[in-house]
């Protein structure tokens, strides 16, 4: 079945159709109650959800490496976290933690298994859902069919209270629509003109086009805090010029050969290395990251796990 196809398929539940509607019905024009129809799957009584994107704009500054170890540092505490990897044609969170799917977010979308057939268990605390790697058809999906794959999460029988999703480099659909369907946007910076100059971009797109309004900054790969700080400043200067956006810094992580290591051995470096700089700094990031504000009701538009804010919404109502 064509990804199209799916999609019409998807779009058949009415599920995400309906909650879009309603929901921009009611949250954008007075409190009237949502009816969004939900899976007979679903516990009406589930938790909300925190959701995290990692983005950043330019490849190599980390992004990727920031969500395994940032899921595994939650994990390693009392946090159980899915681990999403939002780069659908060229994925590699599998390939970072040593896991062997038999399945992908492709197959979800060929209609040959469920999300939850996807799942495979990652590093203490952490599920992950990996992505397929290099299958075309899953470079070039629509804003909608990206909506179908964000509204089968509620479905997934989880106990995770974080979602963390690893998003494609560039600006393509699949990272917009990823970051509009999150509570929080990680944006990783490391010390280069044109890493500044993507992480600056990003931010005006995902103000501009997904009304994004606050970015958690992660300064990657630095040499000292004093570093980290001195780049943050450079993007708060240069976004504060142009943008009126809240920029939150999160602290760095350090330039760090055990983290290399640890890629090589297809580990986490919070689990390979704890003792190491940079598992340090993924266990400090890890501890700021569990005081961000939960997520309390829909925000009105799409998002991951809306309908667990739906219930919370209606139960205070
Ligand atoms: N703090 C760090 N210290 C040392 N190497 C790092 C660090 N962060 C990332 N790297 C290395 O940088 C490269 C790119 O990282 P990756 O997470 O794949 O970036 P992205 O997902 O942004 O493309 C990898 O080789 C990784 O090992
Ligand atoms: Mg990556």
């Amino acid at each position: 079945m064509s990804v199209h196809r799916l999609a019409r398929k998807l779009m058949a539940t009415r599920a995400v159709e309906e909650s879009f509607f309603e929901l921009s019905h009611v949250y954008f024009a007075g409190k009237r109650r949502v009816n969004v129809p939900i899976s007979p799957t679903l516990s009406l009584h589930r938790a909300p959800v925190q959701t995290i994107a990692i983005a950043g704009g330019k490849g190599g500054v980390g992004k990727s490496n920031v969500a395994v170890n940032l899921a595994a540092a939650l994990g390693s505490g009392d946090h159980e976290v899915l681990l999403v990897d939002g780069d659908l044609d060229l994925g590699n969170i599998d390939q970072l933690l040593n896991l062997r799917p038999d399945n992908s977010l492709c197959d979800v979308f060929a209609g040959i298994c469920t999300l939850d057939d996807v799942v495979l268990q990652g590093p203490r605390g952490v599920s992950v859902i990996p992505s397929a790697s290099g299958v075309m058809e899953m470079a070039h999906l629509s804003h909608i069919e990206y909506a179908g794959l964000i509204g089968l999460f509620s479905e997934l029988p989880t106990d995770a209270d974080t979602l963390i999703i690893d998003v494609a480099t560039g600006l393509s659909e699949s990272v917009l629509s990823f970051c509009r369907a999150v509570r929080e946007v990680v944006i990783v910076v490391v010390d280069e003109p044109t890493a500044l100059h993507d992480a600056f971009s990003t931010i005006r797109v995902l103000h501009q086009r997904c009304h994004v309004h606050r970015f958690r900054i992660v300064a990657n790969k630095t040499e000292s805090s004093r570093h980290g700080l001195d780049l943050y400043g450079a993007l708060a200067d240069l976004t504060e010029r142009h943008l009126d956006v809240l920029l939150d810094y999160c602290g760095s992580v350090p330039l760090d050969a055990q983290l290399k290591q640890a890629v090589r051995q297809r580990r986490s470096v919070v689990e390979a290395f704890p003792r190491s700089p940079a598992a340090l700094a993924f266990r400090k990031l890890a501890a700021r990251v569990a005081r961000w504000p939960q997520p309390q009701a829909p925000c009105g538009h799409i998002e991951f796990f809306i309908e667990r804010l739906i219930d919370v919404a209606d139960g205070t109502r």
